[in-house]
């Protein structure tokens, strides 16, 4: 991946303050938000900070993300002593045009998925380069169970995958992540999603088809955008 240029890194900003307005209209003070992982994420809470004295509360999905909360003094729940998610807020690696999503190119896929599991709404933010027609061209993370790698991985190759070990990376949940190259175009984007699912050894992948983002800020040279499925 090339790096971000300064535009892009200005898109990032501009979807993420965008975000803080809508988290700021659809929270109240027995909301708890749902907070991603990666770098848009992170400008999103840094700037969600500048509101904290309005935020109750919040579950995040990724040790890192928690970290970087609680640095500005907002409280991090645990998601077992949360009822509900009023808004789940997170950026993604792929968006296709009914807002299914590529997710864990920072290996948090997991934690996420739980996360957007519960949210009752999930905005998903974006610079315009993850918007695609199809996805499949980022490689899709697959969380695996350690001992599980090399059985998963020939799973994947069966079903049209290469895939590649994430060597070095341990998620926060003590596994690994293999990620399948080659997959372009995943159509339907579901049915791949559950037969990855079904892999024995398979803790989650990265697709986010079964549970969709609901609505889309999309950081264009035009400005940001806010797409509903199509
Ligand atoms: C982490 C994710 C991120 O949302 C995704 O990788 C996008 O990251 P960034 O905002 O840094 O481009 O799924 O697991």
């Amino acid at each position: 991946m090339s790096a971000p240029s300064n535009s892009q890194d200005a898109m990032k900003q501009a979807v993420a303050a965008a975000a803080v307005e809508f988290t700021l209209q659809r929270i109240d003070d027995k909301s708890t938000i749902g907070i991603g992982t990666g770098s848009t994420a992170n400008a999103y809470i840094d700037l969600l900070a500048e509101h904290k004295a309005k935020i109750t509360g919040t579950v995040a999905s990724s040790e890192s993300s928690a970290e970087r909360l609680r640095s500005h003094g907002i409280p991090v729940y645990d998601l077992n002593s949360v009822d509900e998610i009023t808004l789940y807020v997170d950026g993604a690696d792929e968006v296709n045009p009914h807002l299914e999503l590529i997710k864990g190119g920072g290996g948090a896929l997991t934690r996420e998925k739980i996360v957007a599991a519960v949210a009752r709404e999930f905005l998903c933010i974006a610079d315009q380069s993850k918007w695609v027609e199809h996805l499949g061209t980022f490689p899709l993370p697959v969380e695996v169970i350690p001992m599980a790698r090399s059985h998963v991985a020939r799973e994947l190759v069966k079903l049209g995958g290469d895939p590649v070990y994430r060597q070095g990376v341990v998620t926060d949940n003590g596994n690994v992540i293999l990620d399948v190259h080659h997959l372009f175009p995943i159509s339907p984007v579901r049915k791949l999603e559950e037969q990855i699912n079904n892999i024995t050894g398979v803790v989650c992948n990265g697709l986010f088809a079964l549970r969709p983002a609901d609505a889309l800020m999309l950081g264009t040279s035009t400005g940001v955008k806010t797409i509903y499925p199509g």
